[in-house]
Formats: structure tokens, sequence, C-alpha cells
């Protein structure tokens, strides 16, 4: 039998796929999993297993019978298409702006990575142009997506409560923008190739900006600008970082996020946030 949800239910389910990460249909009738017989499945099953040994017996098949039996590897099977095409058409593009409001116009119309597909907003900045500082966090979650802004959301509130206690607000003395300008769906992880596309954007977005310091903010940040993994030892260390012509400072801090999850590391945040102040001579 059918159910019928309600149009509140609808919305509910609606909600809560987005939420999941859900972004496309597959098919135009839903299947009901639950409402398949055992007999049903049972078949299936010997179909699809008479189906796999066919093809491993198939002449020209390099994989010895042994080998076939394992599980091809998802890399080995159906993996993406290398994204050197989109990277490529992304350092061009981001190298054809020669400012942040044509970089962000040029962003807003990008098409090579599929996040901006599922995501409702392009998230560019918040923030001061002229500040001193940038912060550059990872991704924009639901709240950044709904407000086409940067770090709205619960960490992004304690970002501003941690500026706020060394003299900077992002109206004007601080800028801030992530790696990835979109959503991934269900706010999972941006992959190595959507952070690799992305990568020019936020470089170039640096450049344009041309801050004194930069701080990354988390450890996708931190890995992706400075090329160092692990946060925890990796934070707190000013170093030298190029733009262009010009050598400026980063350091590595702590994700607010994170901070929110394990309020003890706090302590380290401060220091991070100590050192900033110093530099910037607040
Ligand atoms: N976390 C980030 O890294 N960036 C945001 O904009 C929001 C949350």
């Amino acid at each position: 039998m059918v159910q019928q949800l309600t149009p509140d239910a609808i919305e509910a389910l609606l909600v809560f796929y987005r939420d999941a990460g859900v972004d496309m249909a597959l098919s135009e009738e839903a299947v009901d999993r639950f409402a398949e017989g055992e007999a049903e499945l049972a078949a299936r099953q010997a179909a699809m297993s008479a189906q796999r040994s066919a093809s491993r017996d198939e002449p020209g098949n390099g994989r010895s019978p042994a080998a076939a039996a394992r599980p091809v590897p998802v890399s080995a099977v159906g993996s993406p298409p290398a994204p050197d095409a989109a990277v490529y058409a992304a350092r061009e593009a981001a190298r054809s702006a020669a400012d942040l409001d044509e970089l962000k116009r040029i962003l807003e119309s990008f098409d090579g990575c599929a996040l901006k597909a599922t995501a409702s907003r392009t998230v560019f900045e918040d923030g001061a142009r002229d500040a001193r500082v940038m912060f550059v966090g990872e991704a924009p979650g639901r709240d950044e997506d709904l407000a086409g802004k940067p770090f709205v959301g619960r960490s992004g509130q304690l970002l501003d409560r941690m500026l706020a206690a060394i003299g900077l607000d992002r109206k004007t003395n601080a800028y801030i923008a992530n790696i990835i300008p979109w959503r991934p769906p269900g706010n999972r992880t941006p992959t190595p190739q959507e952070i690799a596309i992305c990568e020019p954007f936020i470089r170039r977005q640096i450049e344009l900006k041309a801050p004194d310091l930069l701080v990354c903010v988390g450890g996708p940040s931190t890995e992706t600008l400075m090329g160092l993994k692990g946060i925890m030892k990796s934070r707190g260390r000013l170093q030298p970082f190029a733009v262009g012509d010009r050598q400026i400072q980063v350091i590595a801090t702590l994700h607010p996020a994170y901070l929110l999850r394990s309020p003890i590391a706090k302590r380290q945040a401060w220091r991070d946030l100590l050192t900033i102040k110093a530099v910037l001579g607040l």
C-alpha cells in the first residue's frame, strides 16, 4: 500500500535528504527496498553472481581467476576523470582576474567544479578588503551557503569572538575567505580533486587582497596553502609566504569548529591569537 505523506512530512524528508548530501535522483521511480520480497532479492543476487562468474571466464580478461574473484578496488574502476582540465581552466580563469570584483565574477561563472551545482551560492569573502590580515577557512557550511558569506554559523560566531579578543573585527580590520567557495553537500569533506580545482582561485584571491599576514584556519587550509599536514604541530609558527613577488607571513591556527568540540584546545588557539596580535602591532 502506498503511504500518503503530508506536505510537512515531505518537506522534512527533503530537508533530511539535503542535509545528508543527497544531491541527485538516479531514477524516475523510487525503489522501495523494504518492499522487495526475499525471493526477489535472492533471485537478483543469484543473477548477479552468475554474471560475475561469466565475466571472470571471459577470454581477454587479463586478471587471473583468483584475482578476478577478489573485489576490484574502487580506484581501479569507474574512477572520475583526472581533474587536469578543470585545474588548468581554473588556473587560467583565476590568473585573468585583475581585481577582487573580477575574480568574484569569474568564480560565479566558473563551472569546472561540481560542488557549484549543489550549492545555492558562491561564498567568496567577508570583511574589510583593506585589512592587513586575511583568514582562510575550509568551506562554507549550511549557514554560509544560505548567507553567501564565510563563517557566519556557530563556528563563525566563535571566530568573531576570537577576533574581538585581539582587537579585530570583520567590518574594519579583518578579511575572511575559504579555500572552497561552494558548500560540499551535507558538509562532507571536499575531495582532493575539488580542492585542486578551487586552489588557484584562493591563491589569486590572496594575491589580489595582498594582506601582510595570512592565517590558515584549520587543517585543510593549512595543508592546501602551507603544504603542512598535522595542524597540531603546524599551528602557531610564523613562516614566510610568497604572494606574487611579495613575501608576507603566514600562520596556522585551530579551526573554531574544532574548538567548539574540544574547548581545552582554546589555550593553544589563544597563543596563536597573541602571535597574530603582535605581528599586526595591535
Ligand atoms: N567553516 C569554514 O571553514 N568556513 C566557513 O565559512 C564556515 C565554517
